[in-house]
């Protein structure tokens, strides 16, 4: 089998460890391997397969002849060093969302939009995590009965935030003088609607994530859509309420029924057993969970559902994986 050689820019971090986790959970044929952080991390020791790995300083020219190198150490890393990876080396798949938007840049969640892959020019981005589980179930409805509009509120998990995140949660529900800050507001026993930076129009940058992602994912520039980004007091998994307009009519089993065969997806809808997605169950999952699927009677075709998935795997680590695989199968 052919290996590949990988570096992973931050992988001291939360997603840079989960990337590793996956890389192994999923058997990928992995030679090289070197692994970047700041200064202060190096010398840190990672096990990977049941080898000891050493973590280097990051520099210009230590990024050359990698078959591919995830960036997962935040966008003012990845605006310096990505274009240099992705000149010197095979492929650069990035989770900061500095080249999200640009035109070049393919923005690729696998279940959804595969044929972008090959049409990269050194860099895949890795979307937002609260847009790839999302992008995840549209896709499937959207080729069944045409989205006109899509209304979603988020409950995200602080890992979306980073270690320091965690570190913010813990101290304040242990009653410790607190290590460092992250939210402007207390996170234990609180929600923060207010997710990354907001613009003047009252917006968050997390929101217009969402929204100019999903439409540049699924290719529908013209798509309704507005969020509701909120922080939540759960260590690790994303939830996401979302209110669904469609051209045409539908029979809810009809629903279940393309969403239970859709690649990604695991079906959980039995509310009356209390059966339904929890952050809890999708920890260290790979698929999206959807679920409390009910009919919207104050429009026309309107549909209620309910989406969780693991932020630090689908949302970032697997999807990574993910595209470099497909990337192997159709090169
Ligand atoms: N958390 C999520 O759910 C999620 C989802 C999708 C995308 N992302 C994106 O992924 C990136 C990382 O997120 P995270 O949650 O893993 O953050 P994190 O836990 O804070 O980790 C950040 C990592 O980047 C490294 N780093 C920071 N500055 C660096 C520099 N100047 N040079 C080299 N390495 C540097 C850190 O190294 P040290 O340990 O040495 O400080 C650490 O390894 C961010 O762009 C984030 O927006 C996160």
């Amino acid at each position: 089998m052919k290996l590949y050689d990988i570096a992973i820019v931050g992988a001291t971090g939360l997603v840079g460890r989960k990337i590793l986790e996956v890389m192994e959970s999923r058997n990928f044929p992995v030679g090289k391997l070197k692994l970047f952080a700041t200064e202060k991390s190096i010398g840190t020791k990672i096990d990977f397969k049941g080898k000891v790995y050493f973590v280097d300083k990051l520099t210009a020219e230590a990024l050359t002849d990698f078959d591919f190198v995830f960036f997962s150490a935040g966008g003012p890393v990845s605006k310096e060093f990505a274009p240099i990876a992705a000149k010197n080396c095979g492929l650069v798949i990035d989770n900061s969302s500095i080249f999200r938007m640009e035109d070049w840049v393919p923005l690729v969640v696998p279940e959804v939009n595969p044929h972008r892959i090959l049409k990269h020019k050194g860099l895949i981005s890795n979307p937002n995590c609260s847009t790839i589980q999302m992008v995840v179930v549209l896709k499937p409805l959207h080729d069944n009965w045409k989205i006109k509009r899509v209304v979603v509120a988020t409950y995200q998990a602080v890992t979306g935030a980073g270690q320091y995140a965690i570190d913010q949660l813990e101290d304040e529900i242990r009653k410790l003088p607190p290590r460092r800050k992250k939210f402007p507001h207390p996170i234990a026993y609180n929600c923060l609607p207010h997710i990354d930076i907001f613009y003047d129009d009252g917006y968050t940058r997390e929101e217009m994530k969402m929204v100019n992602e999903t439409k540049k994912i699924m290719e529908l520039p013209t798509l309704k859509i507005t969020a509701t980004c909120v922080r939540v007091p759960v260590i690790g998994g994303h939830s996401e309420a979302v209110n669904i307009e469609f051209e045409k009519s539908f029979e809810l089993e009809d629903v279940r029924n393309v969403l239970k065969n859709s690649p990604g997806i695991i079906l959980m809808d039995d509310p009356k057993n209390n059966i339904y997605p929890m952050p809890i169950i999708t920890n260290n999952k790979d698929e999206v969970y959807v679920g409390r699927i009910r009919i919207d009677e104050t429009v026309k075709n309107g549909l209620n559902l309910w989406i969780v998935a693991d932020n630090l795997r689908k949302g970032a680590a697997t999807n990574a994986i993910q595209i470099a695989e497909e990337y192997i199968l159709r090169k």
